[in-house]
């Protein structure tokens, strides 16, 4: 009779068992279907946080940069224009084309929505420097779509003033860059960016001065050469 308890006893113990290794086992799948489910949305919408906006509190996200380049189209422009404070207030069709945004989605929201990790900060303090100065500034400006995918272009960034002379928002007209002189920026903006990553701007302004220096030129002459095959 104990015996027989005992073997009825052990059954049950077993049934139990078995129950919960299935559980387990069930609870293991969905852990790994959900962990396969989320790298997928990582994988079809590779979003990575960005730095806050400056106008508003809309969080700006940006795409895994990719290795897929958008080839600027020849012959035409991008356009874009800002508030004083780097907001876009103004997109053409091309930039549109470009950015991937709609003009919905890229109007007020700062101009860094578009900027590429590959870019130095270097560039954009130069940028900023001289436009609040009221002069205006070339540079080439890789930039990175809402795809992920990037775009080199040669941009004029110039301020706009009232009839007071107040500087009243930013305008900047894109052309196609010239690629013998991305053989030389691209490889140089690698090695700002290292410099950057060491010491900051102030690391990197070595270089650029630097690099000046050699040349005996000033920036916008070696930039203007660059792109007019001058150099
Ligand atoms: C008129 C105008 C056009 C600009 N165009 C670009 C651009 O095409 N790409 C870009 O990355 N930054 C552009 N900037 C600079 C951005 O405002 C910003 O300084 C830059 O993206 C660096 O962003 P960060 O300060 O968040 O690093 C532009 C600024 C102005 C005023």
């Amino acid at each position: 009779m104990n015996w027989l308890k005992f073997l009825k006893r052990r059954k049950e113990e077993e049934k139990e068992n078995l129950k919960k290794a299935q559980r387990e086992e069930e609870e293991e799948r969905r852990r790994i279907e959900e962990e396969r489910k989320e790298r997928q949305r990582k994988s079809d919408t590779p979003m990575v946080k960005h730095s806050p906006p400056v106008s508003s509190d809309v969080k700006i996200w940006k795409p895994r940069p990719t290795d897929v380049e958008k080839v600027f189209p020849s012959d035409e422009i991008i356009v874009s224009k800002t508030d004083t404070r780097g907001n876009i207030t103004y997109g053409n069709q091309l930039f549109s084309k470009m950015a991937g945004f709609t003009q919905d989605e890229f109007l007020h929201q700062p101009h860094n929505i578009i900027r590429h990790p590959d870019m130095p900060k270097l560039i954009f303090q130069a940028l900023w420097d001289t436009i609040t100065q009221g002069k205006e500034i070339n540079a080439y400006v890789k930039n990175l779509s809402k795809d992920g995918s990037y775009y080199w272009v040669f941009a004029n960034v110039t301020p706009s003033f009232d009839k007071d002379g107040n500087i009243i928002g930013y305008y900047s007209v894109r052309r196609k860059p010239n690629p013998l002189g991305l053989q030389i920026i691209e490889p140089f903006y690698h090695q700002l960016k290292k410099a950057e990553a060491v010491g900051g701007t102030h690391e990197s302004l070595k270089l650029l001065v630097g690099l000046l220096e050699s040349k005996k030129l000033s920036y916008d002459e070696l930039i203007y050469r660059l792109q007019y095959n001058a150099l």
